[in-house]
């Protein structure tokens, strides 16, 4: 959420900070801005409400107005998802006062009380933001001080909340201040220069080497240098880890969405999360540790990943499984012990609400698991015990190859406790895991190669005010996941109701023409989910209906409009081809209607704050 790009080196500052910024956009869409000393005028600022190519634009005319041509080699910048103030040119990141510029994730939650104290100091406002008060507060403790590192850490005991900043003295021109807590940061060493960057994809053209700052830590980067300064004063160089992520991971390749490209991804992102969990110590954690209960926490669909964990781990390993909105755990006031794990699903690991209840599961004496996708993330570093999914980055808004990939790791999770309880033999486990791995990923793919039908059934979205998903069982579950995908990028009313559920309310929503997307893809519950089908097209529903390619014939065709055949799979795996099916006809609904598929109005990707 929001995202932050900064460079000093030998190198021209603006093409790093635009290059950067462009590729966090999917942090935060609704304003960007940039800071940054040039050697003629001295230090810069210019932003704007809007994407990162207004803001180039911006640098593009100031250019021709001047007849000069910016030469600046250090600089911040900043993509925006406004919580405090509105969108708008003023609001827009950099914050800068007479001494200091700077750029903020996270909220400074006692803003106001900060800044009716500068107020009365004789300082003022011309922003709505939180992300002022701390540029005014820095800028006041380094006129004090004159050391810009006390000046840093002296807002930052002030400051109550959650931040990143990247911040510019105008004395040090030359120079980038970064500090974080609660907000992610990440320092970056490239053979021009040094970088930070609130997520690897903005440095991913230029180094493979990146710290991650930790809570807490100051960093001071010099064209040449980067040093950290821990709470208790200690410095240090930064030892640097390898990225592992591809350029050509974070570029869209020739697709032309973020988002069809991480369909197209799934089947590799199944495939390698499971033979990563496959080979990682699960089993042996279950065995040696003895659970009463199992809880999850996430948001949006990664929660919607821990409710098929719930379905098949207490089918399978009959061990009761709760899964919490993680924004709603803490008020559940869960009861939890040293001898319950709580699961937290975040394909950030960076998600606030998940990160705070994985800290109140911490609190509480529970074990806790992440089932994260990137590596050194906050909830990767603070759980007892990591699980990767194996997506690659996920770029688009929506997620898609993250979820396929988070259901990989649960269907191994459920396998392997049932397992080690004894409920399942040697061989059932064997053959549900050499199914999933043999057979799903091309599964997958075999629902990609229909999308030029899913591309035609899309038309018939266009414009309807609302949609609805049913299904029972598993289907129950992957209906809300579809709802969720077509609500968020294509604006049209969706909800997802349990197929028997319909008639006690529902259903007078219907009338002719109401689109129902009915999934039927587990055997035995076909000829009910068929009933609640009949029910609603009786109501002038338009039926499009998911199931297996081998029901079909078996299938009475006048309860449907249209069908989508899933690929032959093992019934309890339809959640990996139905969701592939139901992603694809979100996106495309979305392009026909002249949506921003990959960046949907008012969300942004990797939501950090509560
Ligand atoms: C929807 C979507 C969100 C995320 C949610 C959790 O497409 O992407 O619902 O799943 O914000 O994010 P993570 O997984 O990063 O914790």
């Amino acid at each position: 959420m929001c995202g932050i790009i900064g460079y000093t080196g030998r190198t021209q500052v603006l093409p790093k900070l635009f290059c950067g910024l462009k590729s966090l956009e999917y942090r935060g869409y609704d304003s960007a801005g940039i800071a940054f000393y040039d050697r003629n005028a001295g230090m810069m600022c210019l932003k704007e409400k809007g994407r990162v190519s207004e803001v180039e634009a911006l640098a593009d005319d100031y250019e021709k107005n001047n007849n000069t041509k910016i030469d600046a080699f250090c600089g911040i910048g900043h993509t925006r998802w406004a919580t405090h103030g509105k969108p708008s040119d003023i609001n827009s990141h950099p914050h800068c006062t007479m001494r200091v510029s700077i750029v903020h994730n996270g909220i400074i939650e006692n803003y106001a009380e900060l800044k009716d104290e500068l107020t009365g100091h004789g300082y003022g406002f011309v922003s709505e933001t939180d992300t002022e008060t701390a540029a005014v507060l820095i800028d006041r403790f380094y006129c004090d001080t004159g050391d810009p590192v006390a000046a840093v850490r002296k807002a930052s005991e002030r400051i109550q909340g959650s931040y990143a900043f990247g911040i510019i003295f105008h004395d040090r021109p030359n120079e980038i201040y970064a500090a974080r807590k609660d907000s992610p940061l990440i320092i970056a060493e490239g053979s021009d220069g040094n970088y930070i960057a609130s997520d690897i994809p903005a440095v991913l053209r230029y180094t493979d080497k990146y710290y991650r700052l930790e809570e807490g830590e100051t960093a001071v980067l010099t064209p040449g240098s980067v040093t950290v300064i821990k709470e208790d004063g200690t410095r240090f160089t930064p030892e640097y880890c390898k990225i592992t992520w591809s350029v050509d991971a974070a570029e869209k390749e020739g697709f032309p969405h973020f988002m069809l490209k991480e369909i197209h991804e799934e089947p590799r992102a199944v495939r390698d999360t499971l033979s990563s969990v496959l080979s990682s110590d699960i089993e042996a954690f279950f065995r040696e540790n003895d659970f009463d209960s199992i809880n999850i926490a996430a948001c949006g669909t990664a929660m919607h990943a821990g409710l098929i964990c719930k379905y098949m781990t207490e089918k399978l390993a009959r061990v009761p499984v709760n899964v919490y909105i993680a924004s709603e755990f803490r008020y559940q006031d869960p009861i939890l012990s040293e001898r319950d794990l709580v699961i937290i699903i975040s394909q950030s690991g960076e998600t606030a609400d998940s990160v705070a209840a994985l800290r109140l599961a911490k609190e509480r004496g529970a074990r806790t698991l992440a089932v994260v996708n990137v590596v050194g993330s906050t909830a990767a570093r603070e759980a007892d015990h990591i699980l990767m999914t194996l997506a690659g980055p996920e770029i688009s808004v929506a997620s898609t190859k993250a979820y396929a990939s988070q259901i990989a790791v649960m269907y191994v999770l459920s396998v392997k406790l049932a397992l080690v309880k004894g409920k399942i033999s040697d061989e059932y486990a064997s053959s549900l895991i050499s199914d999933i791995s043999d057979n799903v990923p091309s599964a997958i793919d075999g629902i990609i190669a229909q999308k030029d039908s899913i591309k035609a059934l899309a038309r018939n979205f266009l414009d309807c005010p609302s949609v609805f998903f049913v299904g029972r069982g598993l289907d129950c579950l992957v209906a809300s996941e579809g709802s969720l995908k077509l609500k968020e990028i294509t604006y049209i009313h969706s909800e997802a109701y349990a197929a028997g559920e319909m008639k006690h309310g529902t259903i007078s929503l219907i009338s002719e023409g109401t689109p129902v997307i009915a999934l039927a893809t587990e055997k035995d519950l076909l000829l009910k989910t068929l009933g609640n089908v009949k029910e609603v097209k009786s109501r002038g529903a338009y039926v499009v209906l998911v199931c297996n390619e081998d029901d079909i014939d078996s299938i009475d065709r006048s309860v449907c409009d249209s069908i989508i055949a899933l690929p032959p799979l093992r019934s309890c795996f339809a959640p990996f081809t139905a969701i592939a099916a139901l992603q694809l006809l979100s996106y495309y609904t979305a392009v026909l209607r002249g949506c921003d598929v990959d960046r949907p109005r008012n969300l942004a990707k990797s939501v950090t704050v509560e």
